[in-house]
């Protein structure tokens, strides 16, 4: 059987990250949308990280979702290697609450672009969410998939009950 080419790469600085990225590739299961994930780190695995970050493109990847938590660099340095969209998603740290992740990550200098997520596991839903939206483009069954998905978000919403 044919191997399906991820479109997502899905990466973290830490094994300790991926409770949280969990919510990154199960979004994108849902999807249908093939990934892979990685752990790779800005700071301990500098330059494996610039040889993926640089090698993504030619391997069919589309868009990259990056997670890092305090000094969180990772997002930075991916974005510094492809021109492909890369997602940055602040991983809630113990000592900060991930205030410090969010800033490392969202502050990026004019130039190099990070698209930069909400803290933790609602900043790894959306983070996949989005990049089915960049890949939904060029896409129209992702399109489909996206807006059934609404209509069912709304739809729970509107059967919600309150207990007096
Ligand atoms: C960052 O440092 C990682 O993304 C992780 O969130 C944080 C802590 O890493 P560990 O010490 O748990 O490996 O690079």
């Amino acid at each position: 059987m044919a191997e399906v080419k991820p479109l997502v790469g899905v990466i973290m600085g830490s094994k300790s990250d991926w409770d949280t990225m969990k919510a990154s590739t199960e979004t994108l299961a849902k999807f249908g949308v093939p990934c892979e994930a990685r752990v790779l780190s800005a700071h301990r695995s500098p330059a494996l990280t610039a040889e993926y970050a640089s090698s993504a493109e030619s391997r069919g990847l589309e868009v990259i979702i990056a997670a890092a938590g305090g000094a969180a660099h990772l997002a930075g340095v991916i974005a510094a290697h492809t021109i492909l969209p890369v997602l940055g998603v602040p991983i809630e740290s113990a000592s900060l609450k991930g205030l410090d992740s969010l800033l490392s990550t969202v502050q990026m200098p004019g130039g190099i672009p990070v698209g930069t997520l909400a803290i933790g596991k609602p900043g790894a839903t959306n983070a996949a969410m989005l990049a089915v939206a960049i890949l939904a483009v060029s896409r129209p069954e992702l399109r489909e998939k996206i807006r059934q998905f609404r209509a069912e978000q709304a739809e729970k919403i509107a059967r919600e009950t309150l207990a007096s």
